[in-house]
């Protein structure tokens, strides 16, 4: 059974922030992907969104906070820190730090490292309900381990919300792809491609390096992180029969155009959504025209390719 929708704003942000109090877990939107949010500080909680995900406990979650006060109260943050805060937050990035308060954000939901990953959301209800809530919230996307992340308030519903003692209804997440991590702990580097791409962190902060080396830092960056049930292939330009096409730009592939424009950001907005829909439709596999790899299309291959399994 769904919990009950909401779409009220003040009383339910209330009704949210107490279940959340109580140890409940909450369907969230942000402005990247749904969310299933718990109080980061009690492990209970957290443990109950790993079991609703059917997540590996190693894999460390991220802790949402209202603003960067908090931010700063939770993570040890230097001046690069501060500079990729001051420009992209809040918005669709997270910084990866040493943890400062260790019981603010518990163990569990760090996976047991001595660092934290903090992201402050832009959507106005997520923004809402961390203000009313009063500390860090751990939110992983809605979806179960391995399934692609919802972008849709029924999507996240289908997910997770079996699980979850309220969910707040934001409408279809602005941006459709999950924030880019980036780890602070001595080089900079990309963990996670995302929304916010490589070269406007370079531009803050200079050069990035590569993460493969710190791989066991993200070990979120799993193969089949985002997979739908059928097989995808990729960098296709000429469908088989039966098979679902996503295409990109005009290449003519109906009625999953990821943007007919071939513009990246409307890619992004649509990709989670089309996947479902494309695993959905009753073909025998998905293929997927070519993205071009700049800009955010850095994050939208690295989705298709896990979503493929070909990434390890
Ligand atoms: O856009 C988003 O970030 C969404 C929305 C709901 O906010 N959340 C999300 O959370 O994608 P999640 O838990 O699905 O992804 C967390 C990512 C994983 O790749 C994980 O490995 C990485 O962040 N991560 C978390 N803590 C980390 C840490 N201490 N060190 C390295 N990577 C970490
Ligand atoms: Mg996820």
């Amino acid at each position: 059974m769904y919990p009950t929708a909401v779409n009220d704003p003040p009383d339910q942000i209330a009704e949210a922030a107490a279940t959340l109090k109580g140890g409940g877990l909450v369907i969230l939107p942000t402005e990247t992907v749904y969310g299933l949010a718990a109080d980061a500080a009690n492990a209970r909680a957290v443990a109950a969104v790993y079991a609703a995900k059917g997540r590996p406990a190693f894999n460390p979650l991220i802790a949402h906070v209202a603003d960067i006060a908090t931010a700063r109260r939770i993570a040890c943050f230097d001046d690069r820190a501060e500079r990729l805060a001051a420009r992209f937050w809040p918005g669709p990035l997270t910084l990866v730090l040493p943890v400062r308060d260790p019981e603010a954000v518990c163990d569990l939901a760090r996976a047991g490292l001595d660092t934290v990953a903090v992201r402050v959301p832009a959507h106005p209800l997520a923004h809402a309900l961390l203000e009313a809530f009063g500390g860090p919230l751990v939110a992983p996307s809605a979806n179960r381990s391995g399934r692609p992340s919802p972008t849709t308030f029924a999507d996240a519903c289908e997910e997770t919300a079996a699980a979850a003692a309220a969910a707040l209804d934001g409408g279809p997440c602005r941006i459709g792809l999950e924030s880019t991590v980036v780890g602070l702990l001595d080089e900079a580097r990309l963990l996670r491609p995302g929304a916010v791409t490589r070269v406007e962190i370079e531009a803050v902060i200079g050069p990035l390096s590569e993460a493969e080396a710190d791989a066991r830092r993200s070990p979120g960056r799993l193969t089949r992180h985002y997979a739908p049930n059928l097989p995808l292939r990729l960098n296709v330009t000429e469908p088989r029969v039966g098979e679902v096409w996503l295409g990109f730009g005009h290449d003519g592939a109906e009625p999953f155009n990821l943007s007919r424009e071939g513009d990246l950001s409307e890619a992004a907005a649509n990709l989670f959504a089309y996947l479902r829909a494309a695993d959905r439709s009753g073909a025998s596999s998905i293929a997927v025209a070519p993205i071009p790899d700049s800009g955010l299309g850095e994050a939208i291959n690295d989705r298709l390719r896990r979503a493929a399994g070909f990434v390890g």
